[in-house]
């Protein structure tokens, strides 16, 4: 049955600014804030991540230390061992997420390891946090496709999932990285998930490679999962997934809600702004619909 109320993980500012070009550090401030303001409660802030992997997310720290922090707000960050987790506590993130996949391919590509190593290093991340009284979600990536290897099976998305729980996490997101997810692989996905995993603690990001992310939150909804990840206007991929477009949009997943009656907490017209704001500033065109189509409410 579906939720009444959905919260909404936006990952625009980790997620999308990471596979975008570089923007500077007042912009990254500014989405941040912007997105809080539009009644945004849960914002992926940055990642504590190699700088030399991912260079867009080096200023991970000085954004925490700028943003203007408003109660009731999660500020979230992705930590891959536990030299990202301390850095997350020193920059005084508020949860903590680290990152798995289903696929042994991505793992080497993304985390230069095995799944099954990236669980031994997760392991005293989650450990250290539970210790600290910080929460850490789990993601897991490829959970319909890989890159790399094509089609994952089910079986193995639920086994990385369950072993996330297991550790430790509040909640695990389920990726579909490169959004080559349709109704029935996500429907054949979940129905492995959701055997081993309380619907209660899942949660559904999708990339909107092929046009699909919309449909596949409502399949994921219509199961009764109630936490979706979203980017403002689409932003952002995979810096290790060639080809994977940008995150479902945060824009056209609130209509999508408000179509169905959900609630979210969200300003739909406060956030389209933020989405043309962030887009003038990266010099690319807005790729959400729904923020295409409320572009006069944003130029006034
Ligand atoms: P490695 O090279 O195997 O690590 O990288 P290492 O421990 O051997 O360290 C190598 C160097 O990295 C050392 O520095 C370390 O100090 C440094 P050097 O001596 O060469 O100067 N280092 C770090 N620096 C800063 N913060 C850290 C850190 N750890 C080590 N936490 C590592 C392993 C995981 C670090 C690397 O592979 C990495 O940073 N990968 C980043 C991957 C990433 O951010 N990918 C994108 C996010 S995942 C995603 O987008 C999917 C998701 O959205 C869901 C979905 O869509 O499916 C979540
Ligand atoms: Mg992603």
């Amino acid at each position: 049955m579906q939720p009444k109320q959905v919260r909404i993980v936006e990952v625009g500012p980790r997620d999308g600014l990471q596979n975008e070009v570089a923007v500077s550090l007042q912009a990254k401030v500014n989405l941040v804030d912007q997105l809080s303001q539009a009644g945004l409660h849960y914002i992926e802030t940055g990642a504590f991540v190699s700088p030399k992997w991912v260079p867009q997310m080096a200023e991970s720290a000085a954004v925490f230390d700028q943003i203007k922090r408003s109660t009731g707000i999660t500020y979230a960050a992705l930590t891959p061992n536990l030299k990202g987790y301390e850095a997350a506590m020193v920059a005084k993130a508020d949860e903590v997420a680290i990152f798995g996949a289903a696929s042994e391919a991505f793992t080497q590509k993304n985390i230069n390891c095995s799944i099954a190593e990236s669980l031994e290093r997760f392991a005293p991340v989650v450990q250290q946090a539970k210790a600290d009284g910080i929460r850490v979600r789990g993601y897991v990536s490829c959970v319909v496709g890989c890159p790399y290897q094509g089609d994952v099976a089910p079986s193995e998305v639920a086994r990385v999932a369950k072993a996330l729980l297991d550790m430790g996490c509040y909640e695990i997101s389920l990726g579909d990285t490169i959004g080559v997810g349709t109704a029935n692989s996500v429907n054949a996905m979940l129905d492995a998930v959701m055997a081993v995993i309380p619907t209660e603690q899942l949660a559904v990001h999708f990339h909107d490679t092929y046009g699909q992310a919309l449909t596949n939150i409502y399949v994921a909804l219509q199961r009764g999962i109630a936490v979706v990840d979203s980017a403002v206007a689409g932003l952002g991929g995979c810096p290790y997934a060639a080809g994977a477009s940008g995150n479902v949009a945060t824009e056209d997943v609130v209509y999508l809600l408000n179509g169905l009656g959900i609630q979210h907490g969200v300003d739909l017209n406060a956030l389209a702004k933020t989405g043309w704001q962030i887009c003038a500033e990266l010099g690319k065109p807005v790729s959400s619909k729904v923020g295409l189509a409320l572009q006069a409410n944003c130029l006034k």
